[in-house]
């Protein structure tokens, strides 16, 4: 595995895969590597990939605290020998003054609309915009054939696509199912902010969400109450939700005759805010009272 800091010297490593006709994948990530983002490797891989880039920063124009910013876990030297272990080709962890040259009071960026707008948008102001205007630069910079991301964050997957979609980009972009503790919990950089007896609770957002989704199924499911009730059984044992909501697919309020859906959460769990959703399918002709 090769690594780099410096754009130039990146581009020149890919110009030559290219010239040898090879498909990229760029896995883009803020580094803290888990087996969340190993998979996201392997699926690189599973699609053609013969190059597989990884681009480990910490993007400050994506973090709605400072707070958050600051103590955001930096293990490089780790993530280093883990991507190298799962057989990347090239990591690249460039400094801020790469990824932003003309510093961070941007001069452009990419503002996703209508995808941005409720759920992660309404409670993380900016969040995307410093994360769409960061995956356009790395992928303008690799210029990958496909590029993968987690399904854990559900709403970030659905605002890349529709950006991808809209500015006209030739790449592939390719969700991979969240992978879990074995009691449920979603892996994530975040989940070390959670105390012991924390930890033990975490589980139950997931929990929460796959029953909300069988519920969610049913005809005639009422939706409204079935979110109050969830957040108060959520809040009842210590979680400080901020949404707990039924979407369709493209995270639209849900109505009749769409057939696939997902219910996604955010909250707060002492220091740690957990996000995670289940998606779910209701046989069309359902009838549903919203
Ligand atoms: O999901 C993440 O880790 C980040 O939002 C991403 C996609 C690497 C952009 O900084």
């Amino acid at each position: 595995m090769r690594q780099f800091n410096d754009v130039a010297e990146l581009r020149a490593a890919l110009r030559a895969w290219r010239a040898a006709g090879e498909r990229v994948a760029l896995v883009p990530t803020m580094g803290n590597i888990h087996e969340g983002h190993l998979r996201l490797i392997d699926a690189a891989r599973a699609h053609g990939a013969q190059r597989v880039v990884a681009s480990v920063f910490v993007n400050p124009t994506q973090f709605d605290r400072p707070d958050d910013f600051a103590r955001y876990p930096r293990t490089l030297a780790q993530d280093a020998q883990a991507l190298h272990g799962r057989g990347v080709d090239a990591l690249f962890a460039p400094p801020v003054e790469a990824m932003y040259p003309d510093g961070l009071d941007l001069g452009a960026f990419v503002e996703p609309t209508h995808s941005a707008q409720s759920l992660e948008g309404e409670f993380r102001p900016g969040h995307f915009r410093g994360m769409a205007t960061v995956v356009i630069k790395l992928l303008n910079l690799v210029q990958p054939d496909c590029a993968i991301f987690g399904e854990k964050d559900y709403q970030q997957l659905a605002v890349v696509r529709a950006v991808v979609r809209e500015l006209l980009l030739p790449v592939q972009i390719i969700g991979v199912p969240t992978v879990r503790e074995a009691d449920g919990l979603a892996l994530s950089s975040r989940n070390q902010y959670l105390t012991p007896a924390e930890r033990d609770l975490a589980p139950r957002l997931f929990e929460a969400l796959q029953t909300a989704a069988g519920e969610g199924a049913e005809p005639l499911a009422p939706w409204a109450q079935i979110e109050a009730h969830h957040v108060d059984r959520l809040e009842a044992l210590g979680f400080r939700v901020e949404y707990f909501r039924f979407r369709n697919a493209q995270l639209a309020p849900p109505a009749p005759g769409d057939c696939r859906r997902v219910v996604l959460a955010a909250a707060w769990l002492g220091k740690a805010r957990l996000i995670d959703n289940q998606p779910f399918v209701v046989s069309p002709g359902q009838d549903d009272r919203g």
